[in-house]
């Protein structure tokens, strides 16, 4: 199945990815930026079902870091062929009166620029015009980019629909080079990101009540269209934003 990396792929959403692309038989490469702990932890579930697997610490942030993040997949496993983009942090609550800049530097400079250079180096080695055998990426979005964000989250959204737009326009061009790009939009999912609603039982119900099948996502349900959108069943799927999302926002519960 070929050379996997998975950014964020320590915790959440990239970590479910890895845990089954493993049983599919990629080689994992799981990128984390400080919790080495759960990295490790990944790892070694991985290899426990058989497959290679390796941990490799970058701030995707930093393209000094991204680079030789992907330099370092390459020695370890050989040819990448495949790359999700999960890393990525929600910048904080704030309403816009309440912006700070260096805050929202930060967000775009992970969610956007971090998901960026990532592609910049999978189409550098996948391109079949570069002498690459193809490949596949996924970025992960967010439901988020289709309506502006949840209050005190537009920052967030404005990140993620950057994320969806850059999808389509890579997927243009590089759809010659042998190169699948998609995204995949997720509705709200149970993982570290979402910690609030695990500590707020009433939260959580008022959040599952704005989702039309009345719940939030396990990263599991999330980790399976991924891994279909990086197989050979989505051979024609490309410069797609996939929602899994449970049926989008309800207006109101009749
Ligand atoms: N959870 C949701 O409801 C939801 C909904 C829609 C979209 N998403 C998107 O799904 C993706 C994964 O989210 P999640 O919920 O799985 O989050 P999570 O549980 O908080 O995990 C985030 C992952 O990203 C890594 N990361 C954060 N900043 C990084 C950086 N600068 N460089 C490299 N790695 C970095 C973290 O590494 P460390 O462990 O080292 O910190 C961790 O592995 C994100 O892009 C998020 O925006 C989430």
């Amino acid at each position: 199945m070929g050379v996997l990396l998975i950014t964020g792929g320590s915790r959440g959403i990239g970590a479910a990815v890895a845990r089954r692309a493993a049983k599919l038989g990629h080689a994992v490469a799981v990128n984390y930026r400080a919790d080495g702990d759960a990295a490790a932890a990944v790892v070694a579930s991985v290899k426990q079902a058989g497959a290679e697997a390796a941990a490799f610490c970058a701030d995707v942030a930093v393209e000094a870091e991204v680079q030789q993040l992907f330099q370092a997949v390459d020695r370890e496993f050989g040819p990448l062929a495949a790359l999700v983009n999960s890393a990525g942090i929600n910048g904080g609550k704030a309403s816009v009166a309440d912006f700070d800049g260096e805050e929202l530097s930060h967000l775009m400079a992970v969610n956007v620029v971090g998901t960026m250079l990532c592609c910049r180096e999978a189409v550098r080695r996948m391109s079949t015009r570069s002498g690459g055998s193809g490949g596949v990426i996924v970025n992960v979005s967010s439901m988020a980019a289709t309506i502006g964000g949840r209050p005190g989250s537009s920052h967030y959204a404005a990140s993620k629909a950057a994320v969806d737009a850059f999808t389509v326009g890579l997927a243009r061009e590089v759809g010659e080079q042998g190169i699948r790009v998609n995204a995949i939009r997720p509705g709200m999912t149970d993982t570290d990101m979402t910690d609030e609603l695990r500590q707020d039982p009433a939260l959580h119900r008022a959040i599952a009540g704005t989702i039309a099948m009345n719940r939030i996502a396990e990263v599991e349900e999330i980790a399976q269209p991924i891994l279909w959108l990086l197989s050979d069943q989505a051979s024609f799927v490309s410069g797609s934003c996939l929602d899994a999302s449970g049926g989008g926002f309800m207006i109101g519960r009749p």
